[in-house]
């Protein structure tokens, strides 16, 4: 797909600094997300990026291997020239610690740039937050307009998180504030809002009275990769759950806003968060999985076990988690929420699944089952919609039916190419909408549902369920537990 779409906006010229500048996330996904605004047209404004990075590096050696990961990412008629050009707009600079003293050559910079908004994107270990706010705020770079990009996981616990973040409070204000979670920004999530406030269709249907059930699954191929430290220590769910799933749960049951604007998105998702049934010794039991992915073989590949990959024996940290949830309100009354996440699973896709309740009599003569209507949003890796309903067979021999999709492929139908989900957001920090991020008593209420899960994990020392890596998850264990929901429409 080509990349001559221009999208053209005015904004207030900025600075961006991304501390971590060396990283993974940043390599990945904050420098292409700024090459693919730029080239798109969107950045008529002036801007800096400035790298901070803590390992001496040396500036060839970054710019090198950067350029290389733009080049074999980017689109295809994207040139080395633009690449170039993009590459030597960032500043590298390394510092071994958050000192005033060690800050002076970002102050230096900066300070050339004055009227720039600064945004301050955090994207090293939540641990690190505070100390990096503080000096900033000690150098004095932190003005009115500017913003700090808040990398996830924030903290492991409720009480860590608060910890952070009032250590971040200490340095910026709430709404200078942006905590990213990249689902919000993903394409066929932000169509969910349309899909949902801009139908007479769905809206009229949302509800327990003609929904049986709703299944939210990412499911990854993918094992821990390079992040053994950090996922051994959080685990699916607190890498997956606690920010990305819950936060799809939240656009599906929300009640509509009056109007889109981010405090009132924000208050909408709080009352869902609140309104989530803790989690209790008893039903953690009987409506929770957790699993660790064993040996196994993904598409003909022998891959190892997560004890193998990470080099530690003893862990128990899941890599599976399914969770059975409800939200204790009038709209959702009973309708439970299966939420679902894995590492080396099957397949890497994601999607949401609304299962609507079956027809109340069946009027044919055949008196075959009438498959209940599903509306399926695929997040990835396609981007559609499908609304499977019943439909008759062609040609005489009475009414034969059967489950037919009415689908949308976004791919066949909008041919622009779609930004990472990434772009979107980081624009929206430019722009200054808030409307993606989470805010703080989110996070807050979605911890303290999630600790419902693990302190009674703790009570009950709930264990880990091995699953061969390449399969679909902890499937036929689980049916002898009794948990027969965990296996319902999981797809093969
Ligand atoms: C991240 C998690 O937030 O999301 C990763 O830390 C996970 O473990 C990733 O792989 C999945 O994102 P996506 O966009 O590839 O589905």
């Amino acid at each position: 797909m080509s990349k001559k779409i221009k999208h053209t906006e005015e904004f207030e010229p900025f600075n961006i600094v991304v501390f971590g500048g060396e990283g993974d996330l940043a390599i990945r996904k904050i420098y292409p997300a700024l090459l693919h605004r730029e080239l798109d047209g969107q950045f008529l404004t002036s801007f800096n990026i400035i790298a901070i990075t803590r390992k001496p590096q040396s500036e060839s050696t970054f710019y090198q291997d950067l350029s290389k990961h733009l080049l074999n990412t980017a689109e295809e008629d994207t040139t080395e020239d633009e690449i170039n050009k993009f590459v030597k707009k960032i500043t590298l600079i390394t510092t071994s610690e958050a000192t005033v003293e060690a800050y002076q050559n970002l102050k230096i910079h900066l300070d050339q740039f004055k009227n720039y908004q600064n945004i301050f994107y955090f994207s090293t270990p939540s641990s690190a937050f505070g100390e990096i706010a503080q000096t900033l705020k000690a150098c004095n770079l932190i003005y009115a307009n500017s913003k700090v990009v808040l990398e996830k996981p924030l903290g492991y616990s409720l009480e860590s998180s608060n910890a952070i973040n009032a250590e971040i409070m200490q340095a910026f204000e709430e709404k200078q504030v942006y905590r990213i979670d990249h689902y919000l920004g993903k394409e066929t999530v932000q169509n969910l809002m349309v899909l949902r406030f801009a139908n007479n269709l769905f809206e009229r249907a949302w509800d327990y009275q003609n929904i049986d059930n709703i299944q939210i699954t990412v499911s990854e191929k993918l094992g821990v990769e390079k992040r053994a430290d950090y996922y051994d220590n959080s685990g699916a769910l607190l890498d997956m759950v606690q920010n990305h799933l819950v936060q799809l749960l939240c656009l599906v049951a929300m009640e509509p806003p009056y109007i889109l604007q981010a405090d009132e998105v924000r208050n909408e998702k709080l009352k869902i968060l609140r309104a989530l049934r803790p989690f209790t010794k008893e039903s953690v039991l009987t409506n929770t999985v957790k699993g660790q992915y064993s040996r196994g073989s993904i598409q003909g590949e022998e891959v190892s076990s997560y004890l193998e990959d990470i080099e530690k024996y003893n862990s128990k940290t899941e890599t599976f988690v399914a969770v059975k949830a409800y939200v204790d309100n009038w709209r959702w009354k009973d309708v439970p929420f299966y939420l679902r996440t894995g590492k080396r699973l099957k397949k890497r896709y994601s999607e949401i699944v609304i299962n609507f309740k079956e027809v109340s009599h069946n009027i044919f003569p055949s008196k075959e089952k009438l498959n209940n209507n599903k509306l399926i949003i695929r997040l990835q890796p396609e981007e559609r919609i499908e609304l499977i309903q019943m439909t008759k067979v062609p040609g005489p021999g009475g009414y034969r039916y059967k489950p037919v999709a009415l689908k949308l492929d976004y791919t066949d139908s909008f041919k622009e190419r779609f930004a990472d989900a990434y772009e979107r957001l980081i624009v929206d920090v430019i722009r200054g909408n808030q409307t993606l991020f989470m805010r703080q008593d989110e996070l807050e209420a979605a911890w303290t549902w999630i600790e419902t899960i693990t302190s009674n994990w703790k009570a009950v020392n709930q264990q880990n369920i091995l699953y061969e890596a390449g399969t679909w998850g902890p499937g036929d264990a689980i049916l002898d537990q009794g948990a027969t929901w965990i296996t319902k429409s999981w797809r093969d």
